[in-house]
């Protein structure tokens, strides 16, 4: 038995700004989520930065190259082992698209506050409001 404590497997989120707006994505699934918006992102893999993860996640669901930038909001714990982390995310290249999601939106502060962003994400609703104001 090993006396190093295991470390919670992680969930990477991406806050993409640009021109003062935050990019937000509509999941389709599962069915109590579609329709509601969250930050881009997904599981970081085993062996797997959380950095190379989130460059992964939103080259496979945006069709972009980012570079992972630094955190930004709380923790926030999904289940036992499983922890939810947002980061800002520079693009790089490309165009966002929605491959993976029912679209995207480019939301200001006052538009973040109106969308329906899924329960897990609103714990970073601060720290998103104060970086849009300040852009
Ligand atoms: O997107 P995916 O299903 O891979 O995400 C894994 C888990 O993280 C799901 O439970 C999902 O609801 C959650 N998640 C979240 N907020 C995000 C991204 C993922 O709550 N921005």
């Amino acid at each position: 038995m090993s006396d190093v404590p295991a470390r919670d497997r992680e969930v990477v989120a991406g806050a993409i700004f640009r021109g003062g707006r935050l990019l937000l994505a509509q999941r389709t699934s599962p069915p109590a989520l579609a329709g509601r918006w969250e930050l881009p992102g997904g599981k970081v893999e085993e062996f797997e930065t959380p950095q190379a993860a989130l460059a992964r996640e939103l080259r496979e669901e945006l069709a972009v190259e980012v570079r992972c930038g630094t955190r930004i909001g709380v923790d926030v714990q999904l289940s036992a082992g499983l922890v939810l982390r947002a980061y800002r995310a520079e693009l790089v290249s490309g165009e966002p698209v929605a491959l993976d999601h029912a679209q995207l939106a480019w939301v200001d502060a006052e538009e973040l506050l109106s969308m329906d962003l899924v329960d897990n994400d609103r714990a970073w609703i601060p720290e998103l409001l104060e970086e849009l104001r300040a852009l």
